[in-house]
């Protein structure tokens, strides 16, 4: 009698570890405890920096992840120029308030003779949805680095097109990127957010 009550005990103690195992393996999907999500999470736009440069090969780091992003028929048009030196920063400053401080200044362009274009929708093509990609790659890997960025559309498209690009190259975005300062704090905007059902629309 004894034998069988702890035999059943057992039983029960195996079922209620295998439980809470699956439960455990469950929560561990759930939103927000994956690591993509919490990267997710953690990146914010970045607009203090600290006085401190980035070292090269954090930063190659960085652009690797630029690789692996997915172009439109992976034609890859896409460009980073990296701006570190004084006069190139000083530049920059005259064509957009949004550096805020930081040592580098990524700019995201592509290459108009590169990008794909549709063939039967005239004005289609990939050269700013392949460089928003490439951009929130690098943007993620920053932040999983530790460094800080924040997206700037806010510049003077022609005007550095002119002085630091390439003719047949189209910019898209500048990105400030460097070590946030040690007051760095997400904006109010990072955590306003409109519910799912007012931006996905199941049909
Ligand atoms: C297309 C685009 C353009 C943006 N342009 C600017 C900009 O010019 N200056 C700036 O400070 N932030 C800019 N931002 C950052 C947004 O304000 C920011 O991503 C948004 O408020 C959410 O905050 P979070 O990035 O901290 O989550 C831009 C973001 C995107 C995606």
């Amino acid at each position: 009698m004894k034998k069988e009550i702890i035999t059943k005990l057992a039983a029960v103690c195996a079922a209620v570890v295998c439980m809470a195992m699956f439960m455990g393996g469950n929560a561990m999907a759930a939103e927000g405890d994956s690591p993509f999500m919490d990267l997710a999470k953690k990146r914010f736009s970045v607009r203090q920096f600290a006085d401190k440069p980035v070292p090269k090969e954090l930063l190659l780091k960085v652009l690797e992840a630029a690789n692996v992003a997915p172009t439109a028929k992976n034609l890859q048009p896409h460009r980073i120029h990296v701006l570190t030196k004084t006069e190139d920063i000083a530049k920059l400053d005259e064509l957009s308030p949004c550096r805020y401080g930081a040592p580098v200044v990524l700019v995201f362009s592509y290459n108009t003779e590169e990008d794909w274009k549709h063939g039967e929708e005239p004005g289609v093509r990939s050269g700013v949805e392949d460089v928003s990609i490439v951009a929130t790659h690098v943007m993620l890997r920053a932040a999983e680095l530790g460094l800080g960025t924040t997206w700037v559309n806010r510049f003077r498209n022609s005007q550095l097109e002119k002085a630091l690009l390439p003719e047949n190259e189209r910019s898209v975005l500048i990105m400030p990127i460097g070590f946030p300062a040690e007051n760095a704090k997400p904006s109010r905007m990072h955590t306003t957010k409109k519910p799912l059902d007012k931006t996905v629309i199941w049909h």
